[in-house]
């Protein structure tokens, strides 16, 4: 697997990430089981980055994580220092909606290690923006995760690039990366100077929901039937020139961008966490990259 350095810090992430929002299912035993096999499949094609919120399955994606630690601590003692972990918090259901404050932030923390069985996060993220957060807290509660060992480096999650540059004005650190939603329906961030913001501060760009408008609708799905067939057409066309699969060249798309991204693979099926790897191999073409622009978006560029 294609490595990674996040600028400026000593993480050295698998180009992919493990995503694992889906991973505890209904947290049945038979899900449960799945999630596992899911995981350990992952480990095995060489991902050494997973990445999880607290609110995923209501934490249980994070307690069937840490299951699973243990378990492969037997195997391997020191298989914790071999990876990447990282979480988010923010959002809140119960009062809704989203919650910055030190006490919100640092219980939430302080919850995800328990249920992840860990000392430290090696990334805590915030997940969505708080349009009310208070820099100043946020740079102190950063500083106070840092210090007590919990958390050894932060990035955040749906910022806009003057998010990202107000909360950056306030700490002493950077921010690693942003998570955001980037997929063939969802590419405001080519546009909204996120991805430009990235490259000029050394941030990554880490893509969730990769394939939302390829494998399944994407969030907010706008494309009409007539988008799918010119997107599906011009998806088989480079399909047979690589081939290779429409998800995995949506996926090639995403990783030629000159940013940097990391796409996050959400997939509970071992052979399509392991497939997703033939992605990196692609040498993609400049103008391929915009044929399949213009087929998602209908029209020729200028
Ligand atoms: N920061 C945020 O706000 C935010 C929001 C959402 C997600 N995330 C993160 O991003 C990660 C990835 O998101 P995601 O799970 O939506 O990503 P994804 O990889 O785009 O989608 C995974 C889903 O697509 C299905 N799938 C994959 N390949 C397919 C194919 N060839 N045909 C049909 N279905 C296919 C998978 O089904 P199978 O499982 O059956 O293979 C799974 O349901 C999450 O796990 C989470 O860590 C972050």
């Amino acid at each position: 697997m294609q490595k990674i350095n996040f600028t400026s810090s000593s993480i050295t992430s698998s180009r992919l990430i493990y995503g694992c929002m889906r991973i505890a299912g209904d947290n049945t035993p038979a899900d449960k089981a799945k999630g596992k096999l899911a995981l350990r499949a992952a480990l095995e094609a060489g991902y050494n980055h997973f990445d999880h919120a607290d609110i995923y399955g209501g934490g249980h994606c994070e307690s069937l994580f840490g299951e699973l630690l243990t378990e492969l601590k037997q195997e391997t003692p020191t298989i914790r220092e071999q990876l990447i972990i990282t979480s988010k918090a923010g959002i809140r259901f119960e009062p809704q909606r989203y919650d910055f404050s030190t006490d919100y932030l640092t219980t939430s923390v302080e919850n995800s290690l328990k249920r992840l069985n860990v000392d430290y996060l090696d990334m805590f993220l915030l997940h969505r923006p708080d349009y009310l957060f208070n820099t100043e807290e946020v740079a102190q509660t950063f500083q106070q995760l840092k210090a007590s060992g919990k958390v050894k480096h932060f990035g955040v999650s749906n910022f806009s690039p003057s998010q990202v540059s107000l909360l950056q004005s306030a700490l002493d650190e950077p921010l690693l990366v942003n998570q955001i939603e980037i997929n063939i329906h969802n590419i405001s961030s080519l546009t909204d100077g996120s991805l430009d913001q990235c490259q000029q501060l050394g941030i990554t760009p880490i893509a969730w929901c990769p394939l939302g408008g390829v494998a399944y609708p994407a969030w907010g799905n706008t494309f009409s039937t007539a988008d799918e067939e010119r997107i599906a057409a011009e998806l088989a066309r480079q399909g047979e020139q690589y081939n290779c699969s429409p998800w995995q060249l949506i996926l090639a798309w995403l990783l030629k961008h000159p940013a940097n991204i990391c796409p996050i693979i959400g997939s509970t099926t071992p052979e399509r966490i392991v497939a997703a790897k033939q992605a990196l191999a692609i040498e993609y073409n400049h103008a391929d990259w915009y044929r399949l622009l213009e087929a998602r978006n209908g029209y020729a560029q200028p």
